[in-house]
């Protein structure tokens, strides 16, 4: 019996954890994004992140500069620090490359960032923006973890350092998935041919500007950003979702205070 339990119950863990895999596509453990959209301070250097290392190439077609005053920027501050000379604030974010020159040089034009987080979601785009690792064989000499042979080259490596790549042969699955979760941070699984199975992850190469740790802090803002930007009234939402329960709660006890008012004369 107690033989019965244990087989359900290894049954049980092997089926959640093939789950988890299976949400991601090619069989990649994502990291968590510890994002939080109402911390204002993230979103602006999140904004400050993205104008400067990302709308060289990709726009964000449906956000408008002056939207970021939400974020407790003025005017000024948006105009001094996140436009080129030539946009006005209430402009959106529009890049000079066109898609057919994106193409040309990319093989496939960079997308519009604009909904991006909801398409693709905060946890997989932390883990593509920390999944690029060095790799000669690629047009650009690098490749991703998250996203195999993407065409956006690592243009954060001076911050990230250049990572490298690590691949382990395990002879099952089992004893890979087993392996891959015990990895910190971003693992990937590769069927090999026969039963075998290859457990992929990346380790430090040079080093860049930044730590490690400042790294993710530059990513997390970043992303932060892309998933405020993706529904920027969401914020308000929430806001106003604090305010309604500040009230009832405020409310409740007036409410509860004149209920045994009145019913003081009837015990
Ligand atoms: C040098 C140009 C360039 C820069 C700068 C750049 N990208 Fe890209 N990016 C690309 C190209 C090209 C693709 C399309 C790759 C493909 O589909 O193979 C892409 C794809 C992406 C994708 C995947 C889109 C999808 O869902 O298919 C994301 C997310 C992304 N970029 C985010 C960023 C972020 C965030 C930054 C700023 C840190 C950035 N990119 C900077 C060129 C660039």
């Amino acid at each position: 019996m107690t033989h019965l339990i244990k087989l359900l119950l290894a049954a049980l863990v092997a089926t959640s954890a093939s789950f988890a895999y299976a949400a991601s596509e090619s069989n990649v453990r994502l990291m968590h994004a510890p994002v939080n959209r109402l911390d204002d301070e993230s979103l602006q250097r999140g904004a400050r992140n993205f104008v400067n290392y990302c709308l060289t190439c990709h726009s964000a077609k449906y956000m408008r500069y002056n939207r970021l005053t939400d974020l407790g920027l003025t005017d000024k501050q948006i105009a001094d620090n996140l436009m080129f000379a030539s946009d006005k604030i209430g402009q959106t974010m529009t890049v000079a490359m066109t898609e057919a020159d994106g193409k040309a040089w990319f093989g496939n034009p960079p997308p519009d960032l604009s909904v991006e987080s909801r398409i693709r979601g905060r946890d997989w785009l932390y883990s593509y923006l920390l999944g690029f690792y060095r790799d000669d064989k690629s047009a650009t000499g690098w490749n991703n973890l998250v996203f195999p042979n993407v065409g956006m080259p690592n243009v954060l490596w001076e911050l990230s350092g250049q990572d490298k790549l690590v691949e382990t042969e395990y002879e099952d699955h089992e004893k890979a998935m087993g392996a891959a979760i015990a990895v910190k941070g971003l693992s990937a699984l590769e069927p090999l041919p026969g039963a075998k199975v290859a457990v992929l992850h990346l380790e430090p190469g040079t080093p860049g500007a930044m730590t490690r740790e400042q790294y993710e802090g530059f990513v997390t803002d970043l992303v932060n950003y892309l998933d405020y930007m993706a529904e920027p009234v969401r914020n308000h939402r929430i806001h106003l979702g604090l305010l309604v329960l500040l009230f009832l709660g405020v409310f409740f006890v007036f409410a509860y205070a004149l209920k045994r008012e009145y019913w003081k004369d009837l015990h």
